[in-house]
């Protein structure tokens, strides 16, 4: 390539970023707009205290789950905790492929390989869990408006109804800040939109997570979230976490809440709220 030609691919290339950047700071600011903070925003004293006790129960009643999304950052997170913490006595990954999960920990996972395209042929793979948690999601960038549409919202619906179907009680949803199905921006929109009909479904327990900017050390590249967990690493810590939550934070929440027996129908947890419930304690401290 000529000098000239291989400066313009450069300039090209640094032009794409900036704009993948700003594109993730426009949504993050979207994101930063306040919104009602749902029950439960964090653990008395002893609602902390009582959670050992909460898990050793739930271990007793020998639930089984299943992750959808196991693959992906939060939802691997989840599967380790899942096995680490000895939370459900069977635990059932259903994707679209195949994991290698070679260590001992993870010798008696299941796995059910499923065409999402064609999911009703696969309800069997969706039968018999008590607990369900979907991390499932893509990105437009990735995936296209449709694509995301596709993912984000049929799939998930689709899921939540055989899950329903097969008699999971207790169904949780990772979706974000932010979501709302009258949003102009798509990516709130469908989240919103998915919320809501899943909701539809009754569910006996149906629990919604918000997380702000999920931090991470991403395995994929995502140049514009970088910068965005840049960003929010350069604030006070006070103001980051208002916005932000570390995937672990948001895992322990999610498990956090499972143990804890509830009545509502409905749980939304906010940004803030998964920070309360995550942080609650280290369930893995002696
Ligand atoms: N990133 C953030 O800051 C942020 C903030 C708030 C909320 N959220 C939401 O939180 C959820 C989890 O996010 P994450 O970052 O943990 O997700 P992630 O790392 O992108 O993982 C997504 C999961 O969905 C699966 N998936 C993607 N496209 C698929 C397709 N076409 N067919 C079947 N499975 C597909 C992936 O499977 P493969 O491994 O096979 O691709 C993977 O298991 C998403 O719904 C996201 O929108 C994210």
């Amino acid at each position: 390539m000529s000098r000239p030609a291989a400066l313009s691919a450069a300039a090209a290339v640094a032009a794409a970023a900036a704009a993948a950047g700003l594109a993730a700071l426009v949504a993050t600011l979207l994101l930063l707009q306040p919104e009602d903070v749902g029950p439960g925003a964090s653990l008395s004293m002893a609602e902390t205290e009582a959670l050992p006790k909460l898990r050793e129960d739930f271990r007793m009643q020998n639930k089984s789950v299943f992750i959808l999304g196991a693959s992906g950052e939060t939802g691997r997170v989840l599967l380790k905790e899942i096995l680490e913490q000895g939370l459900f006595s069977k635990v059932t990954l259903i994707g679209r492929r195949k994991l290698t999960l070679d260590e001992e920990a993870y010798k008696n996972v299941n796995q059910e390989v499923v065409d999402f395209e064609k999911l009703d042929d696969y309800a069997s793979a969706f039968q018999g869990h008590d607990v369900g948690f979907c991390c499932l999601g893509t990105t437009r960038k990735k995936a296209g408006a449709d694509g995301f549409v596709r993912v984000d919202r049929d799939y998930v619906l689709k899921s939540a109804e055989l899950a329903k179907s097969g008699g999971c009680k207790h169904f949780n949803l990772l979706s974000s800040k932010g979501a709302d199905k009258s949003s102009n921006f798509l990516y709130l929109q469908v989240k919103g939109e998915v919320e809501a009909r899943v909701e539809e479904l009754k569910f006996d327990r149906y629990s919604i997570f918000r997380p702000g900017v999920l931090l991470c050390d991403r395995q994929e590249s995502r140049p514009g979230e970088w910068l965005v967990r840049k960003f929010f690493g350069s604030l006070p810590e006070s103001w980051a976490s208002g916005h932000s939550v570390p995937v672990i934070t948001v895992v322990r929440a999610m498990l956090n809440n499972a143990v804890r027996p509830s009545d509502a129908e409905k749980e939304l947890l906010d940004n803030k709220a998964i920070h309360g419930l995550g942080k609650a304690d280290d369930p893995l401290k002696p």
